[in-house]
């Protein structure tokens, strides 16, 4: 299967039978290497309510039919914008036609703006396991660095990591490399770094850091995919 970075914390994995979107900021993410209109997958995986997730969710749904799978109030709200949708919550295996998908906690909060400004909230944020194909990919959305993620580890072998590194609204660097040990994933892919001012965290010094952790590390730039 292949792994494309699309820029911040937007991925697509394409496999024999399916394309997955996680988190699909596109529209006004200044580092996306694609538009939202040339992306047709077959699910959508989204991990929280914050605008540089969602992003352009309920477009592509909308367009392409497919389901955004995400967390409960979350996929209502989506649901009243006219997405089609999976409602989930922390914890508890969904299965699909192409294998099965959990969310995980995630230390974040999950909220939008609504018109005027006000905040609404939208449940917890959440990390989201993706297995099939044989194969365990993990997107923590936004977090911090928690302990339990050595639980999502111990399931199943994970053999792909995405990982948010950027700092000010997540983990940095060193808190990633932690993660990399506590989750014994075979790779891991940074992603949530670069894109706007605050998200200072280093790629490179993520490399540094987690190397010796026993995953192979792929700093990718937006439009590069890793096969594995
Ligand atoms: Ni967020
Ligand atoms: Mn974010």
């Amino acid at each position: 299967m292949k792994f494309t970075f699309f820029g911040h914390a937007a991925g697509y994995l394409e496999t024999g039978s399916d394309k997955f979107i996680f988190d699909p900021f596109l529209t006004g993410n200044p580092k996306a290497s694609v538009p939202a209109a040339q992306v047709s997958p077959t699910y959508i995986l989204l991990t929280h309510g914050h605008g540089d997730h969602v992003g352009d969710s309920v477009a592509i749904s909308k367009r392409t039919g497919a389901p955004v799978i995400t967390t409960f109030e979350l996929a209502n709200w989506l649901e009243a914008q006219g997405a089609k949708t999976v409602a989930m919550n922390h914890g508890g295996w969904c299965k699909f036609s192409f294998g099965r998908v959990r969310f995980t906690i995630a230390f974040h909060s999950s909220s939008a703006l609504e018109d005027g400004g006000r905040p609404l909230y939208l449940g917890e944020a959440a990390g989201v396991v993706l297995e099939t194909e044989g194969k365990t990919i993990y997107h923590a959305g936004d977090t911090a660095l928690f302990s339990d993620m050595r639980l999502i580890g111990e399931e199943a072998p994970i053999d792909l990591a995405l990982l948010p590194i950027g700092e000010h609204f997540t983990m940095g660097p060193k808190d990633a490399a932690r993660a990399v040990e506590f989750l014994g994933a075979k790779r891991v892919v940074p992603i949530h770094y670069g894109t706007f001012p605050p998200l200072v965290g280093d790629p490179q010094e993520f490399a540094r850091l987690a190397k010796g952790k026993g995953a192979e590390v792929h700093v990718l730039q937006p439009g590069e995919s890793l096969e594995f």
